[in-house]
């Protein structure tokens, strides 16, 4: 082989989706990547038991390459008179295996699970500045409803309180 020849392999890989187990949690850290979201996916794990969240995960050989939160039933009363309404959250799909079509299959099983539990809308938020994420969205059926000033906090794996203000779309879908 010269320097400038290289050699390809073909990798088929098989992604099962499923729910998040507890020995999972330090690998969604990513190697680093993730690691102040420690706390918020620990507590994340705990309402998932409870029945509020569900942490879908993307898997391959034991590891989730992606995955997309799911918060079960907001109480707001416009959604409460419609129906069943679910809030997903925190997609995202580790980058080399970007663009090949996982965001969206997370999104389908997310879409699928909440079907079969008889919910009548889903929602989700795009960063204003995440053009991308918002064209998929809008790929699967969702339309801005509204928008939002994005403001948030969470507590890092160190105790340290992070504020995020992150304006962005709010999109919407109904599932019947
Ligand atoms: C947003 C995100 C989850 C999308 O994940 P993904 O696996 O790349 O999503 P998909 O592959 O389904 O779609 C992404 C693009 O790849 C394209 N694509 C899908 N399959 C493809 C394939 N086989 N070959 C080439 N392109 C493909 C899609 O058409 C889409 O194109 P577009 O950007 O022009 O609309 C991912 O980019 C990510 O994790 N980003 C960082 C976190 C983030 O921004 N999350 C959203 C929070 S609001």
């Amino acid at each position: 082989m010269t320097a400038l020849e290289r050699h390809t392999l073909c990798l088929q890989l098989q992604v099962i989706f499923r729910f998040a187990e507890r020995e999972d949690l330090p690998k969604l850290e990513w190697y680093g990547k993730y690691t102040h979201f420690r706390r918020v996916f620990e507590r994340t794990y705990e309402e998932q038991l409870r029945g509020l969240r569900l942490m879908l995960l993307a898997d391959v050989n034991g590891f989730p390459i992606g995955q997309i939160f799911i918060q079960l039933e907001r109480y707001e009363d416009s959604w409460r008179a419609m129906g069943k309404h679910a809030y997903l959250y925190s997609l995202r799909v580790m980058d080399a295996f970007q663009r090949q079509g996982l965001g969206s299959a997370l999104l389908r099983e997310a879409e699928a699970i909440l079907r079969e539990r008889r919910y009548a809308s889903v929602s989700i938020a795009a960063a204003k500045e995440n053009s991308a994420a918002r064209r998929l969205y809008e790929r699967h059926g969702f339309c801005v409803i509204a928008e939002d000033a994005g403001r948030w906090s969470y507590e890092d794996h160190q105790g340290v309180m992070h504020y995020v203000n992150e304006p962005c779309w709010i999109l919407e879908k109904t599932l019947r």
